[in-house]
């Protein structure tokens, strides 16, 4: 079966939108953990906008199934991950001005640099997958710069497949050939084969389905979910505590 992990970055960007204690990323862990989450993932970004560094150590310490901790290719964030060893490391590009994570790392142009943090990670005991583009030549660059994993960026296929915009059925059978094509060709060197961005309840089925993918990362539909899903409890709760 497919496994899911669950990104609860914006159970943070919710925290730290007050610098509150609440809502708990343990909490909220625990809670993907035992809905059937195969394990959790956050992003430690350079400028600590929503998980910070106490976030990923405790986290560290409840989840028992897999951390995948995505980060940039920096010599802070190789340090902090050697010393905390999640079970993963997923390799992004990060900008400072972007929303999220904007597209895949561009392995073919920093492979030395790259293969040489994949090293150092693999060193610490952490398995290191990287994030690009449903991009052949990236699949290949990420198996020399020895990564035992790729992510395949599904940003493409979410735009495309986005119910603001006009159908666009053609553009996507094409979005899926290639996301196919990719992950075949990292099955075939041997890397196992993840995917994720922008998945949602109405497009995932397609990605799930390609056949060398084993995992997803999906966040935002997910916590966008929650947030209604547990509005009426929340209000229903609120009334009651007021109401005595
Ligand atoms: N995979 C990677 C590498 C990401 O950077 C993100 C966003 O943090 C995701 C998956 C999850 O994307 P989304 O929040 O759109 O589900």
């Amino acid at each position: 079966m497919i496994r899911l992990n669950v990104n609860i970055d914006h159970i943070a960007t919710l925290r730290q939108a007050r610098k509150a204690f609440e809502p708990s990323v343990v909490a909220a862990a625990i809670l993907a953990d035992l809905a059937g989450a195969s394990g959790i993932t956050i992003h430690l970004r350079g400028d600590r906008r929503h998980i910070q560094d106490d976030d990923a150590r405790v986290l560290r310490s409840v989840v028992k199934t897999h951390l995948n901790l995505e980060m940039a290719v920096t010599d802070e964030m190789i340090a902090i991950a050697a010393e905390i060893t999640p079970t993963a490391v997923t390799l992004v590009p990060e900008s400072p001005n972007e929303i999220t994570t904007e597209g895949g790392l561009n392995v073919l142009a920093h492979e030395v640099e790259i293969k040489k943090a994949t090293g150092a990670l693999q060193h610490a005991g952490v398995l290191v997958s990287i994030f690009i583009d449903p991009v052949l030549e990236q699949v290949e660059a990420s198996c020399r710069a020895g990564a035992q994993q790729i992510e395949i960026c599904t940003a493409r296929y979410a735009d495309l497949t986005d119910p603001r915009h006009s159908p666009q059925s053609a553009l996507v059978t094409e979005e899926l050939f290639r996301l196919r094509a990719v992950a075949r060709r990292a099955g075939e060197l041997g890397m196992q084969v993840a995917a994720g961005h922008g998945l949602t309840y109405r497009n995932v089925r397609a990605v799930a389905a390609i056949e060398p993918v084993e995992e997803l990362n999906i966040g935002h539909n997910i916590i966008a979910r929650a947030a209604l899903v547990g509005l009426e409890r929340a209000v229903t709760e609120m009334l009651a505590a007021m109401n005595g």
